[in-house]
């Protein structure tokens, strides 16, 4: 039923999307003017959708990209997933189009999304609220916060969460229960219960319906996401409203809610449901990103053993100076100087976010060309990270590159896994964290194998096809320099 969901969806919003671009373009003299970037829109009706779903299906979707810069250059026209989409590949350009955003461009999703991410989203608010939003958002999030406060329950969690393992785990469904738990704890301090398993259950339900065609009639999925998401919403409100009679009374907490319900921290005046679709929004943002980029870390140094060693031998240097449960504390993150090598070259070989849409908020003159008003625009990172230009031998894993330089063989601002200007990434550190966090407890606890062969795919998000399953050994703790 899906796939038919699939075809019928694509055919309808196509169709009209089509036509007003044929329409426009034969009938509008001013349009025919503009020096639209060269491309191709590929199929009536379609476009090159299937092209493209078919190339991210697979473990190289480079081709897509690499064809179309060849024949057009790093800014070119396609069509997409029901529009003309003006896509670049050009680190410049995309600086440009992030920084102008509210400006010359806006973040644009389908209403499909919104009605999930609900209407008060940190990811559809625009102009000043915006602005003042992100900037709560940061402040919840930045690392003097996740110093002083966060570093500790993350540490804890994904602590119980290792132990609780059987010998054969879907990495996968580990990390998203790990992220889900850090993210429920850090906005609303709850500790893992029967209660926000339960909410997880809901939770994953409404994520599933983000990856689904969104058509109430043919899609049961994208139904019972919804339905989900209401659920969610009343559990939420519940809390937000006890919480609310809470902080009346005086009785404060040190988290995102807390400062959401403060009149003087930032927050303050917002309705129970703005709050309910902030903290929504929040958790979405976090949860299928982070848990992807804890998998991929993996994946990619159990295909590199001499990373993977490497890595290990400096997570066992800090332990072997703590206690078996010792806490790592904030000097121990920042004395893991392969690491975060690891991390930055996962986030960049992985592209969890391979690009942001925006919309032209007027006509744009970039490159000599013209990019029309209301036209759509994929800003790709993917196609900047994996450019030999930039990062030599750019197509493979190689986390010793970021320890001579900033890894990229060109200046200029190349590496953007977590996006820029003012829609920039609020978890960017808060991710990083949590991933070598992870990877501390994982490679001091346990050795593994993969269980089966797993490929990774990047549609329609980027993951594993068999959620990683993995064998799992453990080793010796209290001494694990000695194995
Ligand atoms: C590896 C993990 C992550 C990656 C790769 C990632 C990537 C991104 C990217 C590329 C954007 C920009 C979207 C745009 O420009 O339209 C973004 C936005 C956002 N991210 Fe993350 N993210 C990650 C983890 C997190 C975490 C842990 C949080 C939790 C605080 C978070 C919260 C957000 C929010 C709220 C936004 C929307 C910002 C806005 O529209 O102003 N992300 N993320």
């Amino acid at each position: 039923m899906d796939s038919m969901a699939v075809f019928l969806s694509l055919l309808f919003s196509s169709f009209f999307s089509i036509l007003i671009f044929f329409l426009f373009r034969s009938s509008s003299f001013a349009l025919r003017k503009l020096r639209l970037p060269p491309g191709n829109l590929g199929l009536p009706f379609v476009g090159e959708t299937l092209q493209l779903i078919s190339a991210y299906k697979t473990e190289n979707p480079e081709p897509f990209i690499d064809e179309r810069v060849a024949r057009f250059g790093t800014l070119f026209t396609t069509h997409v997933f029901g529009e003309p989409t003006v896509f670049s590949a050009d680190s410049e350009t995309n600086r440009f189009i992030l920084q102008n955003e509210g400006k010359l461009f806006e973040s644009s999703y389908p209403s499909s999304i919104s009605n999930l991410l609900g209407r008060h989203s940190l990811l559809l608010m625009r102009g000043s609220l915006h602005k003042r939003m992100h900037s709560l958002t940061m402040s919840f999030a930045n690392s003097s916060i996740i110093r002083d406060h966060l570093l500790i329950d993350i540490d804890r969690l994904v602590r119980l969460n290792l132990e609780s393992w059987s010998d054969r785990v879907f990495l996968m469904e580990e990390a998203k229960k790990i992220t889900f738990e850090l993210t429920l704890k850090q906005l609303m301090s709850f500790d893992p219960c029967e209660w926000t398993e339960s909410l997880r259950k809901e939770y994953v339900l409404v994520i599933e319906g983000f990856f689904t065609i969104p058509l109430p009639f043919f899609s049961t999925t994208y139904r019972r996401a919804i339905q989900a998401r209401t659920k969610v919403a009343e559990a939420l409100s519940l809390v937000v409203r006890r919480r609310r009679g809470e902080s009346e009374r005086g009785e404060r907490k040190n988290d995102m809610l807390e400062a959401l319900l403060d009149g003087d921290g930032g927050g303050g005046g917002f309705s129970d449901e703005e709050i309910v679709d902030f903290l929504v929004a929040l958790l979405v943002a976090g949860y299928e990103t982070t848990s992807t980029i804890m998998t991929l870390a993996v994946k990619f140094l159990t295909e590199t053993p001499l990373a993977l060693a490497q890595l290990t031998e400096e997570h066992d240097e800090i332990r072997a100076k703590k206690g078996e449960s010792e806490p790592l504390t904030w000097n121990d993150y920042k004395s893991m100087p392969f690491t975060q090598c690891v991390v930055n070259e996962t986030l960049r070989v992985a592209n969890i976010i391979s690009g942001v849409f925006r919309r032209a908020m007027t006509d744009v003159n970039i490159e000599g060309y013209t990019i029309p008003k209301g036209w759509k625009v994929f800003v790709s990172f993917r196609a900047v990270h994996l450019d030999h230009d930039h990062f030599k031998d750019a197509r493979s894993f190689n986390p010793w590159r970021w320890q001579s330089n900033s890894g990229a063989t060109s200046s200029g601002n190349v590496f953007t896994p977590f996006g820029g200007g003012p829609r920039r990434c609020p978890g960017y550190e808060l991710a990083r964290v949590e991933l070598s966090v992870f990877l501390h407890h994982l490679v001091t606890r346990f050795s593994w194998v993969p269980a089966e062969e797993d490929k990774l795919v990047f549609f329609p998000t980027t993951r594993t096809q068999k959620r990683y399953p993995i064998n799992v050994q453990r080793r010796n703790v209290s001494n694990p320099c000695k194995e």
